[in-house]
């Protein structure tokens, strides 16, 4: 049964005899170009689609994998996807998101080539887990026990475990169950990291935990492991370096502050200060001379109105988020900035 038409059928609809059809079925021939149309005219499909091939990455398509974030992240782009859906580019090629985060807008276009990246290493080990079967499973089973097993104590006793030296030795799927589970038991969906880079985040107080929702699970593992989707850690700067024309780059940095105040270097060794803002906004620049389409979110803030200079600067209204210090009450302005 091919697709949910019995070969007699097949055979009415398309005329091919049904032991070719048997032994396109199982592999043992390829069929020709001729015998490929008959059949999509059978199934009613585009022949890219029957073959798989990925024509273009056209994101109007990707709602139905109805997949979202398997974390809470902070300046996740939930709220503000429509306005990133209406700007997006009509066609692109390969989709680049160096900042991914819990991956939002990633999800919500689904394109079928993209390359991920974010320099925390544990949130992408929990994306790369999507990617392989077996991984996949024991990340369920893990992060199924630490739900079962929740309680305060428990969550101080995982959150600890960073601070052993076994947890170097961790396989992939018990690192990324961890940190999937202290995002949901922690206070407010936290990450954050101290100066020796020991997670840091005090518990929620929950009574449960929900740490696997098994259709959206399911849903994401379909797209991450059935498109072309390379995920890696590094600088934004070296994850763009392959980027070319008709590529499409989204740029959702750490937010730039309204402190006009702070001096233009970083505040500590990995934040993301003035000078970061900068050397990103340089990338942004050539890549645009390189023919990229490129995207990038921030706060509506003096510096950032500076740096893309000349780019289209679309201002936009946010819900207030916990650590900006806007001035006004509950809306904060964001911009997004495109080259196209
Ligand atoms: C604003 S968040 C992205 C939010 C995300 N788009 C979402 O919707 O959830 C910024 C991310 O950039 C990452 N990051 C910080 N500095 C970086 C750098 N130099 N290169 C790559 N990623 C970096 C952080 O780990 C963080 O996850």
């Amino acid at each position: 049964m091919l697709q949910g038409i019995s070969q007699i059928r097949l055979t009415e609809l398309t005329g091919i005899v049904r032991e070719q059809i048997s032994r396109i079925e199982n592999g043992q021939i390829n069929p020709t170009l001729e015998t490929i149309a008959k059949l999509s005219i059978a199934f009613n499909v585009t022949l890219s689609e029957l073959m798989d091939i990925p024509v273009e990455n056209n994101v109007r398509e990707s709602g139905r994998f109805k997949i979202k974030p398997f974390v809470k992240w902070a300046g996740g782009k939930t709220q503000i996807l429509d306005k990133i859906r209406e700007n997006i580019p009509n066609n692109f090629n390969t989709y680049y998101e160096p900042f991914l985060g819990g991956g939002a807008v990633l999800f919500d276009l689904a394109p079928k080539s993209a390359v991920i990246s974010d320099s925390n290493q544990e949130l992408i080990s929990a994306f790369r887990c999507f990617q392989n079967r077996n991984n996949y499973v024991l990340l369920v089973e893990e992060l199924l026990k630490h739900q079962s097993k929740h309680s305060e104590d428990y969550y101080y006793q995982i959150r600890e475990i960073d601070r052993t030296p076994e947890y170097k030795d961790f396989k992939i799927f018990s690192k990324a169950a961890r940190m999937i589970y202290l995002n949901k038991a922690c206070f407010n969906g936290l990450y954050r990291v101290n100066s020796k880079g020991y997670f840091n985040v005090p518990s929620g107080k929950y009574e449960k935990v929900n740490t696997y929702d098994e259709k959206l699970f399911e849903n994401i593992y379909e797209y991450l492991s059935n498109n072309k989707i390379k995920i890696i850690s590094e600088d934004f700067e070296k994850v763009v370096e392959s980027a070319k024309q008709g590529d499409f780059v989204y740029f959702d940095p750490p937010y730039d502050t309204f402190d006009e105040q702070k001096n233009f270097t970083a505040y500590s060794k990995d934040a993301f200060g003035k000078d970061e803002q900068a050397r990103l906004a340089r990338v942004y620049r050539e890549l645009s001379n390189k023919g990229v389409y490129v995207m990038l979110s921030n706060h509506n803030t003096e510096l950032i109105k500076e740096l893309y200079l000349g780019f289209n600067i679309q201002v936009i209204q946010a819900k207030r988020s916990i650590n900006s210090k806007a001035t006004g009450r509950g809306n904060v302005e964001e911009v997004v900035i495109t080259n196209y």
